[in-house]
């Protein structure tokens, strides 16, 4: 496509620009970000990811999968108490339904935390406030979040406090937001760099 001078120096660019990404995920970038990009990009089984699971939301009200059949799905999984990644993807799903507008209401914002120990649904019912209104916080005993999390290959683990209060605590977490079919079907998911305008677009084309 390219000959010569000009497509040398395009390869040699794009040389520059992939070792670049791969010494910002594998060198430079904190180990929370090394982590989300690791599950579905080593299995790329994305076929088999989703599935049934059974949580309690914000209002204490037992809640499946089945209770959001019909529309479409996004689903992050985090935790109230993450002081970056997690408030800025959950603003981002928000601006994503504000930039679709009416069309928004055939989609399900969901947060399933992996903090189940912290996040109550009296605390999770305080925290969605500060999103989208549509945005359903959920929550269960560690069993019922862990299996969540399997069925969407979701990494969580707690990691130790600076300290050395037991309660003070961050939890490393893919950050992933999974767009699934109103038949609960996986269809694709976004990084936490996606804006929301790129996930509108993606939206908008299926609604
Ligand atoms: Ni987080």
């Amino acid at each position: 496509m390219f000959s010569g001078r000009s497509g040398a120096i395009i390869a040699t660019i794009a040389v520059i620009g992939w070792f670049a990404a791969g010494l910002y995920y594998f060198v430079l970038a904190p180990e929370s970000v090394r982590n989300s990009q690791m599950p579905i990009a080593q299995t790329e089984a994305t076929a088999a990811i989703g599935g049934p699971f059974s949580l309690v939301d914000q209002d204490g009200k037992r809640v499946t999968d089945q209770t959001y059949a019909g529309k479409f799905l996004l689903i992050y999984f985090g935790y109230t108490y993450c002081p970056d990644v997690c408030p800025s993807s959950l603003y981002a799903m928000t601006e994503t339904l504000d930039i679709l507008g009416e069309k928004a209401a055939r989609v399900q914002p969901i947060l399933i935390t992996v903090d189940p120990e912290r996040d109550t649904p009296e605390i999770l019912k305080q925290y969605v406030t500060n999103f989208h209104p549509s945005l359903v916080g959920l929550t269960g005993s560690p069993v019922e979040v862990t299996a969540a999390a399997k069925a969407y290959r979701v990494y969580f683990a707690k990691a130790a406090g600076d300290d050395g209060d037991p309660n003070n605590y961050l939890m490393d977490h893919s950050a992933f937001i999974f767009l699934m079919a109103p038949d609960g079907a996986y269809i694709t998911h976004f990084s936490p760099t996606a804006t929301p305008a790129e996930m509108a677009e993606r939206l908008a084309g299926l609604l």
